[in-house]
């Protein structure tokens, strides 16, 4: 791309932000249940002791579609919470009856002022819950395995955390088998997290470096490339994604087996990493590659 730093991050993820610290309550030293249960919490001190033995480490679901992704993709889903347990089972009925048994087994019932002592800033369905985050061997055997049949989506080195919760969002709809970070990012960050609606537990979702990246054919995203639109993307394709900042790093390119460029008149410098993510993997889709 000829415009370098043209397209800086909606919402900029400085390099604090991006491994920061999580958003909900963690522990604190010294603080025992009591501390954070207070009066009135009688009934329901397992949740929130649990809550607060678990919560460094794992990974915060926030919101009844957090939720809902998760348990219906099998996450590891040790305690829930709700300041309104029938309206969340409704929901469920409307939107979930697939898994509104299991929510019903593990939702409890907490007063306002429990869950905002437990996530600052509560989701408006004031559901929230701890899952337990894959293994990394786990993910990284699942990235490994051949033939595959869908592919791996790498994002190289991107800043912004909504743009990563938006990529795994889309990876998970396309039935991708995972997504690949590579840079200072974490994405399992809580802030990608809530952006990836908890589809995080629907693809595999790993931070590597470039030589570490899984097999097959690598093409990388850029405008320089070869027109898409004449191209079919194989199952097995790596589709690699520069940074907003930069594009792709010159280690991406090197491993790049083709170039490839989304459409896009000659005065405009690029697109938005997650709309390029969109257009590829649907591109991919609409080639032959199909979500299951
Ligand atoms: C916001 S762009 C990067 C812009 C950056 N300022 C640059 O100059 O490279 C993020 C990524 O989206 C992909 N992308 C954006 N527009 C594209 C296009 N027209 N064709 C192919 N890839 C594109 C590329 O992978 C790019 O590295």
């Amino acid at each position: 791309m000829n415009e370098r730093d043209a397209d800086a991050p909606e919402t900029t993820a400085g390099a604090d932000a991006v491994d920061g610290p999580g958003t909900f309550a963690r522990p604190e030293t010294g603080a025992g249940p009591s501390a954070a249960d207070g009066p009135g919490d009688e009934g329901r001190p397992d949740a929130v002791r649990t809550w607060h033995r678990l919560a460094d480490g794992s990974v915060l679901l926030d919101g009844f579609h957090a939720l809902k992704h998760a348990v219906r993709f099998r996450a590891d889903v040790p305690v829930a919470v709700t300041t309104d347990r029938r309206a969340a089972l409704e929901l469920a009925d409307e939107l979930a009856p697939d898994v509104r048994d299991a929510l019903e087994a593990l939702l409890t019932e907490v007063p306002e002022t429990t869950l905002k002592a437990l996530v600052p800033r509560p989701h408006p369905t004031s559901v929230a819950a701890l899952a337990v985050r894959p293994s990394r061997a786990a993910n990284l055997g699942i990235l490994a395995r051949t033939p595959r049949s869908t592919p791996v989506v790498v994002l190289d080195n991107p800043r912004n955390l909504g743009n990563a919760g938006a990529v795994i969002r889309l990876a998970a709809g396309f039935g991708a088998t995972g997504v690949v970070t590579t840079g200072t990012l974490d994405p399992w960050h809580p802030t990608v997290v809530r952006g990836g609606a908890g589809l995080h537990f629907a693809t595999a979702v790993e931070r590597l470096t470039v030589d570490e990246l899984p097999p097959g054919p690598v093409f990388a995203l850029d405008p320089e490339g070869e027109d898409i639109r004449g191209l079919k993307l194989p199952d097995d394709a790596v589709l690699a994604f520069g940074s907003e900042r930069t594009g792709l790093s010159p280690e991406l390119r090197a491993r790049a087996d083709h170039l490839v460029a989304l459409p896009m008149r000659p005065q405009v410098s690029s697109y938005n990493l997650a709309t390029s993510v969109a257009m590829t993997l649907f591109h991919w889709s609409a080639t032959g590659g199909a979500p299951a």
